[in-house]
């Protein structure tokens, strides 16, 4: 196993559910976090940028966490490290800023042990970590996944988003936890709210598997989570019953929320003004928020061999979208 000094990774946010595929559809977005490892004689830290701020400068850091676990799965050591990284995915509003962290981790370990560790086993310990498969599984192999977790394996396809296929997302200026929001979620639903969802996330998956967006509308409904939701994010049940007729193709919560993310076509002449009315309409609510038009990322993480001799924040500089 090769070694080493020193690895660079870019690790793509996400959006889960897309709306009825809850826990199991994911899709890889063109915003980014950056972290670049080092092996070191004494562990150290150096967070930068606004969502940095909170996050533990010492071993109990969830990437160093998370890279110890790569190191103990591989049977190699290296307990000191020296961790940059840099975020522009905002932290708990639904943009998968968790499993972004956890899949940088896990690559850039991986990759500076010489990657003895193949994508499925991290997607695996990444899905362990987050229970779920649907953000990491985006952020891991970029485009947008189907994925079913057994507990200890997840298996996956990974679809090419379509070409004329990009978001309008609008984040409003509050944390909402996962935590919180599976807690709004019932123990038990209907037979009948099963199927419509079941019919939904398959129409969703063929739709965009086969580019047909004209479906998306139709498919990217949901009952089994968004209606319980809905209370946690102020002007939602609104906006997910009126964009589409401004120019969504379809519109859904992403993740837990509080973002909204809606589909659209790319260039539609109606972004700017289904961009106005999404912030208008939460602005009623009492809730600021910014918008932001994201690409579906088709890379999924990558390990950065350019540049290696400039430092880690001239690197970044300049890539960064918000
Ligand atoms: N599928 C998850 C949920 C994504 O909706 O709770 C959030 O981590």
């Amino acid at each position: 196993m090769s070694l080493s000094e020193k690895v660079r990774i870019k690790v793509p946010a996400s959006t889960a559910n897309l709306g009825p595929g809850f826990d199991t559809l994911g899709m890889a977005l063109s915003l980014y976090a950056w972290i670049e490892m080092k092996q070191a004689d004494r562990t150290s830290f150096h967070l930068f940028g606004d969502e940095m701020k909170g996050v533990p400068e010492d071993k109990s850091n969830l990437i160093y966490q998370v890279a110890q676990m790569v190191f103990d799965e591989a049977g190699v050591s290296v307990p000191e490290l020296d961790i940059s990284m840099y975020s522009e995915i905002p932290l708990t509003r639904g943009l998968g800023s968790s499993a972004s962290a956890i899949v940088g981790a896990l690559a850039a370990a991986n990759a500076l042990i010489g990657s003895p560790l193949p994508d499925g086993k991290l997607f695996d310990m990444a899905t362990n970590l987050e229970k779920h498969p649907d953000n990491v599984g985006a952020s891991l192999f970029g485009g947008i996944i189907a994925a079913a977790w057994d507990g200890n394996h997840a298996d996956y396809v990974r679809i090419e988003p379509p070409a004329n296929m990009e978001t309008l997302v609008v984040i409003p200026d509050f944390h909402l936890s996962t935590t919180k929001a599976r807690e709004a979620l019932p123990k038990q639903i209907s037979l009948s709210d099963a199927v419509y969802n079941i019919s939904r996330s398959s129409l969703m998956t063929a739709a965009l598997a086969s580019g047909q967006l004209d479906l998306i509308g139709a498919a990217m409904r949901d009952r089994i989570h968004q209606p319980y939701r809905a209370a946690l994010v102020p002007g939602m049940s609104e906006i997910l019953d009126e964009a589409p007729n401004r120019g969504a193709l379809g519109i859904a919560l992403s993740g837990a929320g509080p973002t909204l993310i809606a589909l659209i076509r790319r260039g539609d002449e109606r972004t700017e003004s289904l961009r106005t009315y999404l912030i208008e309409t939460m602005k009623k609510e009492g809730i600021t928020a910014s918008s932001l038009l994201l690409q579906p990322d088709v890379n999924g993480v990558q390990v950065l061999n350019e540049l290696q001799s400039i430092s880690f924040m001239d690197m970044i500089r300049g890539e960064v979208t918000t």
